[in-house]
């Protein structure tokens, strides 16, 4: 069992903003930090979990059901993020490991990607910006590069948690949109706040002028944005992910964008990432993609960083972790002191 700080060992799998790296520097860990700029892959993963009490992980890590069995002695998984989808989260609470995450840190920044690109695809700014460096930009034309306002239309969250609900009051605030959203289970505060209705996925889809995904990557919603889901939406709606790439199917994105079927597409996430250089969505006037960028501002990171950190120090001070995803493996994790 371990008594002593100085014998815990921390290993934070990339490079994180240092407000994270002092908290547990100054708790007295033995804390190391994968040194290069690029993702783990595989095996270096569980080399270095294996020599590990604590590991701080990112969404590029391969925390599957043979790394949490080759490290079945660790005593914390804590995310940098708040999506998990790259952790299996069964297996480690039925290892009893413990799995913190960062929720809330980065609602605001990734609300405001959300809007931003909303905004962009409605009126095909990224596309727009490039004509000008291919020298396209003539003269004045009535008729042409025309976009649509959104004002008074209805926006529809698929998702409605912290994120959601930030994109929302964006989205209200700024052109009087009327909120629909599409959850498990309902959300009543926001349901105050914005004026909200909850509504079946079916209506979600028919009656959405921007259809904005804010939920986590799980069984139920991979995929969910099929070709059959496009063929539900509004001709001329707009559709925005910057939640996980891996709710959307591309190639019926590409589909139904092709046939005109919607207005257009705005992306912060894709499946896979990096999306290739040539892929066609980024040549499509109505499309915006951007990097994964959604939490990437000063504040959002540094707020990660510590809320990850602070996990492990709660864990090994306290036994408690203010953001846990599995309370139930808590309880194999008992008498440390
Ligand atoms: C998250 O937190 O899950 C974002 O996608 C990455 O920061």
């Amino acid at each position: 069992m371990i008594k002593n700080p100085n014998e815990i060992k921390v290993f934070i799998t990339r490079d994180i903003p240092s407000v994270g790296i002092e908290l547990l520097k100054k708790e007295g860990f033995e804390v190391s930090v994968w040194p290069n700029d690029r993702p783990m892959n595989r095996d270096e993963l569980i080399e270095e979990g294996k020599k590990a009490n604590a590991i701080l992980t990112l969404l590029t890590d391969p925390v599957d059901i043979n790394f949490l069995n080759e490290c079945n002695h660790l005593d914390i998984i804590s995310q940098f993020a708040v999506g998990y989808d790259n952790i299996n989260i069964a297996e480690a609470t039925r290892l009893g490991i413990p799995v913190g995450y960062a929720p809330g840190a980065m609602s605001a920044a990734t609300a405001d990607i959300a809007f931003g690109l909303m905004i962009a695809v409605s009126r095909k700014m990224f596309y727009m910006h490039k004509t000008i460096a291919k020298g396209e930009w003539t003269y004045f034309r009535p008729k042409a590069n025309l976009g649509i306002e959104l004002k008074n239309k209805t926006l529809g969250i698929f998702g409605l948690g912290r994120i959601g609900v930030e994109m929302a009051i964006r989205c209200k605030g700024a052109y009087n949109m009327k909120i629909i959203y599409h959850n498990r289970r309902p959300n009543k505060e926001a349901e105050q706040i914005l004026n909200a209705s909850l509504v079946s996925f079916e209506e979600l889809l028919h009656q959405s002028d921007v259809l904005s995904v804010h939920s986590a990557l799980n069984d139920e919603t991979r995929g969910i944005f099929n070709k059959n889901a496009f063929s539900k939406m509004k001709p001329g709606s707009i559709f925005i992910n910057t939640a996980r790439g891996g709710i959307h199917k591309e190639q019926d994105l590409l589909d139904a964008l092709n046939a005109g079927s919607i207005w257009g597409a705005g992306l912060d996430v894709t499946n896979p990432e990096p999306m290739d250089a040539n892929n066609p969505l980024l040549s499509m006037p109505n499309v915006a993609v951007l990097p994964h960028i959604g939490s990437a501002t000063v504040e959002a990171r540094n707020e990660m960083s510590r809320l990850a950190a602070m996990n492990i120090i709660e864990f090994y001070k306290h036994n408690r972790i203010p953001n846990i995803v599995n309370p139930e493996s808590l309880q194999r994790k008992t008498n440390i002191t």
